[in-house]
């Protein structure tokens, strides 16, 4: 059989693709250029999308909430996929939730408290989705994905299903090998008040509130912690709050975090991620590593 173009993706029942789609209006900075763009809603969808792509030999990139991508201006090339649909689906088994990988971390975080568990508050504040998480060790407040990670389904580019079961907890580092798309997740928790839970989802937030720039255009952290440090006061301590390029600044809040105060390009971002990183560098002598992943640039743009 011949190989399906890319467009034969628009059409696909169980899954929704755009071609140049403007990563702008997906990403939580706002910025970044064109891609294919497809939506998936199925498992039998997701896997005619992996077929597709396989035949037209594009690569393929896992997207979440985009709460922690810097999209090139000229776009991502090859075919960019969210999971939704039932991808999004949250069922409770026993004490453990068995979560679609596209479900939002804070509606997980809700469901769990509504069900008195306890294990996921720290993913009440952020905006990414569950195989998010798992792609890059999210965590807050003491706690980390792999912490609460009991198993996991996942599909190989070639759609094959696998289950993973044992994680290495690293600092912000994916819980799955590379080429693994995850497709479910499940969480064993510890039974609990829904009273004593949402208190602790309440007083997170409110600690999150206090420290971070809620509510604006932000990727979240923009470096990792080097060992033993904090990127955010290595930042802050060599005078950059407020410093800017473009329409991206650093955060008067918190200096590991950008904004995009209106009008900044993912240029712009990484030119002050860059100035960033050289003062750093200049000062402590100390190299802050990018936690935002970077897609569509070279391979050394930073
Ligand atoms: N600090 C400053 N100036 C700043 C920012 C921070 O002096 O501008 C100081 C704080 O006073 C504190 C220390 O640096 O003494 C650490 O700051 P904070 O408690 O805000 O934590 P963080 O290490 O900067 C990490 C995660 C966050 C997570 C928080 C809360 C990383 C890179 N960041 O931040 O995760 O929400 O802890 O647990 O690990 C994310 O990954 O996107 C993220 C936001």
């Amino acid at each position: 059989m011949p190989a399906l173009p890319l467009r034969s993706l628009m059409e696909l029942n169980s899954a929704v693709a755009r071609e140049d789609f403007p990563m702008s209006q997906a990403t939580t900075w706002g910025t970044g250029g064109p891609a294919f763009l497809v939506d998936v809603l199925t498992m039998p969808a997701l896997l005619e999308v992996l077929s597709v792509a396989e035949g037209s030999g594009a690569r393929c990139v896992v997207l979440g909430n985009c709460s922690d991508v810097l999209i090139c201006d000229d776009g991502v090339e090859g075919l960019c996929i969210r999971l939704t649909g039932d991808f999004t689906d949250i069922a409770i088994e026993g004490n453990s939730l068995r979560v679609g990988a596209g479900a939002s971390l804070p509606s997980i975080a809700t469901f769990a408290a509504k069900n008195g568990l306890a294990g996921l508050e720290f993913l009440s504040g952020i905006p990414g989705t569950s195989g998010g998480a798992v792609a890059t060790n999210a965590g807050a407040f003491g706690s980390t994905t792999a912490g609460a990670l009991a198993s996991l389904e996942a599909v190989d580019l070639s759609g094959e299903t696998k289950t993973v079961g044992a994680f290495k907890d690293a600092y912000r580092d994916s819980l799955v090998e590379p080429g693994l798309i995850v497709t479910s997740i499940r969480f064993d928790l510890i039974s609990s008040s829904k009273k004593t839970v949402k208190e602790e989802m309440a007083r997170q937030r409110a600690l999150r509130a206090g420290s971070q720039p809620v509510g604006a255009r932000t990727a979240g952290s923009v470096f990792k912690n080097p060992p033993g440090q904090s990127a955010g006061r290595l930042i802050d301590e060599c005078g950059l709050k407020g410093a800017g390029v473009g329409g991206a600044r650093v955060s008067d809040i918190h200096a590991n975090f950008i904004l995009n105060i209106g009008g900044a390009t993912s240029a712009d971002i990484l030119e002050l991620m860059r100035l960033v990183r050289d003062r750093v560098s200049r000062v402590y002598g100390i190299r802050l590593e990018p936690e935002v992943r970077l897609l569509g640039f070279e391979r050394e743009a930073l």
